[in-house]
């Protein structure tokens, strides 16, 4: 894959999960990382790792919904890596709780999920865009989800803010297809993290999942960076507008 020493990569949500993959993923390919996360311990603990390899990382706290902050986030980047080349928007939150039927669920929850998943994509466009046009042309990829193509019954805000990511990533790639900043969105399947956690502790749902997944396994938060960081990089350079699965076939059946 194409070297990346000399670009800058900011990754929201990078303290953990999929993000603190996918700053690795940046930094191993020479990148220099910007690690955000509203867990500002989770973020200085991924530019730890990546400083420990070698690379150049540096860590900054924001809340994707609060646009202050996010500016602030952007800002922060410039100012310790001189440009930005790549934004990846997969800070996310899925709704609190066990699943509830949609007549139970509380307005507030159901739009402070739409805030970060949907808004928080947004304002990262919204203000790291423009100092990606001032470095010449980079990427962006908003992280959907399998649940941005089909729903889940009980969590209709997850299921909302992710159709929403995939318009929205659309929308994004045509306003910029002519000026050299490509926008996508990856749809994870089942993938081990903090936020699939309690899932992991119910033994059944665990095992029907693994059964309807076709590779009967669920995914790793570096089989999903290694796609970030592809769509980023010059070799994904005629790729734009695109939702791309990574779910273990969960899509195809
Ligand atoms: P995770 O919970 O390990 O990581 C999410 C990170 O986002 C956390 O470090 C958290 O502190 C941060 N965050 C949450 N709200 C924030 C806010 N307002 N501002 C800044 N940071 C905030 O979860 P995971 O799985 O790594 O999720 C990453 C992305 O992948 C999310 O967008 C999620 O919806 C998506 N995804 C995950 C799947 C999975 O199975 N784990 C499946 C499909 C999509």
């Amino acid at each position: 894959m194409t070297d990346m020493t000399g670009k800058v990569a900011l990754v929201t949500g990078g303290g953990s999960g999929i993000g603190r993959a996918t700053a690795l993923e940046f930094a191993g390919r020479g990148a220099a990382v910007m690690v955000a996360d509203f867990n500002l311990e989770g973020a200085q603990e991924t530019a730890r790792q990546i400083g420990a390899a070698g690379g150049r990382a540096a860590a900054v706290k924001v809340d994707v919904a609060d646009e202050g902050s996010v500016k602030a986030m952007v800002a922060e980047a410039v100012a310790a890596f001189g440009r930005l080349d790549y934004l990846v928007n997969n800070a996310g939150i899925s709704a609190a709780g066990p699943n509830v039927p949609l007549h139970e669920v509380d307005l507030k929850a159901f739009e402070r999920v739409l805030d970060v998943n949907v808004a928080g994509t947004f304002l990262g466009m919204k203000h790291a865009i423009p100092e990606i046009l001032k470095a010449g042309g980079g990427a962006v990829v908003n992280l959907a989800s399998t649940m941005g193509e089909r729903a889940s019954a009980g969590d209709p805000s997850y299921s909302t803010s992710k159709h929403a990511v995939r318009g929205l990533t659309q929308s994004a790639a045509l306003t910029y297809a002519t000026l050299g900043v490509r926008v996508n969105s990856v749809g994870p399947g089942v993938i081990r993290t903090g936020m699939t956690e309690a899932i992991f502790e119910d033994e059944q749902t665990t095992a029907w999942l693994k059964g309807v997944t076709p590779m009967h396994r669920f995914g790793e938060p570096s089989e999903i960076a290694k796609l970030i960081v592809f769509l980023c990089s010059d070799d994904a350079s005629y790729i734009t507008g695109g939702y791309y699965p990574a779910d273990g076939g969960w899509l195809a059946g």
